[in-house]
């Protein structure tokens, strides 16, 4: 008889009269829920999928962003939220990519990549920091090293195992570490260590479970780079307990204060790890979707098994115009010349303001500590507060940021044709922060 096995869970709603329920919670759920919404898997949140009430941080800048359009139609955004380039790719590699498009050889599948990308990708290791890779063995190509955070998890995490990786920062490594069943340890980066983590402070415990320590540097948000001396640490530390680095250096070639700098530069660093690349910093490339993840011969090829069962590989006329950037050391010279002028204004003019800040050593971000209210006004109990007040209030755009003390990121990313209208972005927000008086 039809009742006598355990119900499927889609059944009931499908096949029971309203008025003959009983009242479990199960049938509680409102009929507008399609079937399968007991069927979300528990890591996007189970059955209570969609239902949330949190708006993140990202989603309230933008609706505080419409409120202010509407409310002060007069008064123009001055935006320093965008977190992406606001430069199309070079002309250059544009050309190479409208004749590639038409050639019939590069229609297919492009699986782990053309030997013509990693080859220039190794040229590239070459020539900017002098590390020698075999682009045939060590080297992978990805779909923007976004993709490749979110998959080196299912190279290393277990249920249970766990991935240190620093806060304030990118997140996707950890939330497929969260996927997999294992757990993330945050490393928090406070200005009182240099923005770099602490990694005599991970309990025992916790070091014994480690797979993984994802590092960031350049960091994001923090603008600061990495040392020889605290990647050798890094090494070390990662010898001594037996951890997987992974090195994210997406805003690699946005290193203002010294050359950049490799993490496989290191002795040991190849040995222990990884590094992952991106076109998108460096070279206006964000959306063409392009990046490399290099160094440890076996941690590469387990990473392009994992890739190979999620995609087929990026447009081969995307590899080829990206091989090209990469051969052009002109590109990413001009992309950090162009920011790095930015930032310097932009330094100079919060400063006359009265924040504390100093140019970051890399990233096209300034990362400067939020003011905590306003003189005769408000107070501002976490940076998100402050980022809300100066959108709404002023039309000024901030990303907040409350991991590891509150904290505004602001953006060079922001559209200016020339330097006069830098100046004059500069000028109009200078006028708008000399206006409200801010406390720090
Ligand atoms: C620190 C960091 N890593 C990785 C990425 C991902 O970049 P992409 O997927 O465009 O290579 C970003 C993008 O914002 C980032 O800021």
């Amino acid at each position: 008889m039809r009742f006598d096995r355990p119900l499927p869970k889609c059944a009931v709603s499908v096949t029971v009269p309203v008025f003959l329920r009983p009242n479990f919670s199960f049938f509680a759920l409102p009929m507008s829920d399609p079937y399968f919404q007991q069927l979300f898997a528990q890591r996007i949140g189970g059955s209570s999928y969609g239902k949330g009430t949190e708006i993140y941080k990202f989603e309230k800048i933008k609706r505080a962003k419409r409120k202010a359009l509407a409310e002060h139609p007069e008064r123009a955004l001055v935006d320093f939220g965008i977190g992406e380039n606001d430069e199309m790719a070079a002309d250059s590699v544009r050309q190479v990519m409208a004749e590639q498009i038409n050639r019939p050889e590069n229609r297919g599948y492009a699986d782990n990549g053309i030997a013509a990308f990693k080859e220039a990708a190794a040229r590239f290791m070459a020539r900017e920091f002098g590390v020698k890779l075999d682009p045939a063995t060590e080297i992978n190509h990805c779909i923007g090293s976004k993709t490749a955070l979110a998959m080196l998890p299912a190279v290393f995490i277990d249920p249970g195992d766990i991935t240190l990786m620093t806060t304030p920062g990118y997140p996707v490594a950890g939330t497929h570490t969260k996927y997999y069943g294992g757990e993330v340890y945050r490393l928090p980066l406070t200005a009182e260590h240099d923005f770099l983590p602490d990694l005599d402070s991970i309990p025992a415990d916790i070091r014994r479970r480690a797979k993984l320590l994802v590092i960031n540097y350049p960091n994001s948000p923090t603008g600061k780079v990495a040392t020889r001396e605290f990647y050798a640490r890094v090494v070390e530390f990662a010898r001594q307990h037996e951890i997987v680095v992974v090195q994210d250096a997406a805003h690699i070639m946005l290193s203002y204060d010294q050359r950049p700098l490799s993490f496989l530069e290191v002795p040991g660093a190849r040995e222990v790890g990884v590094e992952v690349h991106s076109l998108s910093k460096g070279w206006n490339m964000i959306g063409w979707r392009l990046g490399w993840v290099c160094g440890n011969e076996r941690i590469v090829r387990a990473f392009a098994d994992v890739k190979d069962n999620c995609d087929s590989g990026q447009f081969i006329a995307v590899q080829k115009a990206a091989a090209a950037a990469l051969d052009d050391p002109e590109i990413p010279r001009c992309t950090r010349e162009k920011y790095h002028r930015r930032l310097k204004k932009l330094v100079a003019m919060l400063t006359r303001c009265g924040f504390r800040c100093r140019m970051p050593g890399g990233t096209y971000f300034l990362y400067v500590p939020s003011p905590r209210g306003v003189a005769g006004g408000p107070t501002f109990d976490s940076a998100e507060a402050a980022s809300q007040y100066l959108i709404t209030e002023h039309s000024i755009c901030t990303v907040p940021w409350d991991d590891a003390g509150a904290f505004l990121r602001l953006s060079t990313t922001y559209e200016a044709d020339d330097e006069a209208a830098e100046d004059a972005l500069m000028a109009e927000a200078e006028r708008r922060l000399t206006k409200i008086h801010l406390v720090f």
